[in-house]
């Protein structure tokens, strides 16, 4: 930890940081996964799929600064070296041999969601540790995978 004039107690500032980190390395791990995506997604709808996989990997990207400068600003280390998002990370891995963009959509809507439960928990657990910034932030962040459930998922809730 490093000194910082910020009021919080350090105790609470301990307990963000180490949520933070971990959801730093699920972030990390999920920006991959849009990537992966990106990438290997084929078929019909494959440059709307294409974009908006890459808008996504765009929008994590934001959310990975986010999270980890919160920590730095809390007086922390922000561990977000892909060993520590390799060893940390709570998502499943995500296939490798799958090329649909219904197979994509599936695999990418269940990473955006695991992380969104794992960030909806976080902002009530940041609220009670008496950090309402970082709650505020994971509220944010937490909104936003919504969204991006929800354009992902919409690809998978009706016919072509
Ligand atoms: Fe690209």
């Amino acid at each position: 930890m490093f000194p910082t004039k910020n009021d919080l107690p350090e105790s609470t500032r301990v307990t963000i940081i180490e949520t933070l980190n971990l959801r730093l390395a699920d972030a990390i791990a999920l920006q991959t996964q849009a990537k992966q995506a990106h990438w290997n997604v084929k078929g019909p709808h494959f440059i709307g799929l294409h974009k908006l996989f890459d808008e996504i990997s765009d929008a994590i990207l934001e959310y990975i600064d986010l999270i980890a400068e919160r920590a730095v600003q809390l007086g922390g280390v922000a561990e977000g070296t892909a060993k520590m998002a390799v060893q940390r990370a709570q998502l499943k891995p995500y296939p490798l041999n799958i090329s649909s963009g219904k197979d994509h959509c599936e695999a990418l809507s269940s990473a955006l969601a695991t992380f969104g439960k794992a960030v909806r928990a976080d902002i009530d657990s940041a609220d009670k540790a008496g950090d309402k910034d970082t709650a505020d932030l994971y509220t944010e962040i937490s909104r936003g995978i919504d969204q991006w459930v929800w354009f992902v998922e919409a690809h998978l809730q009706a016919d072509a």
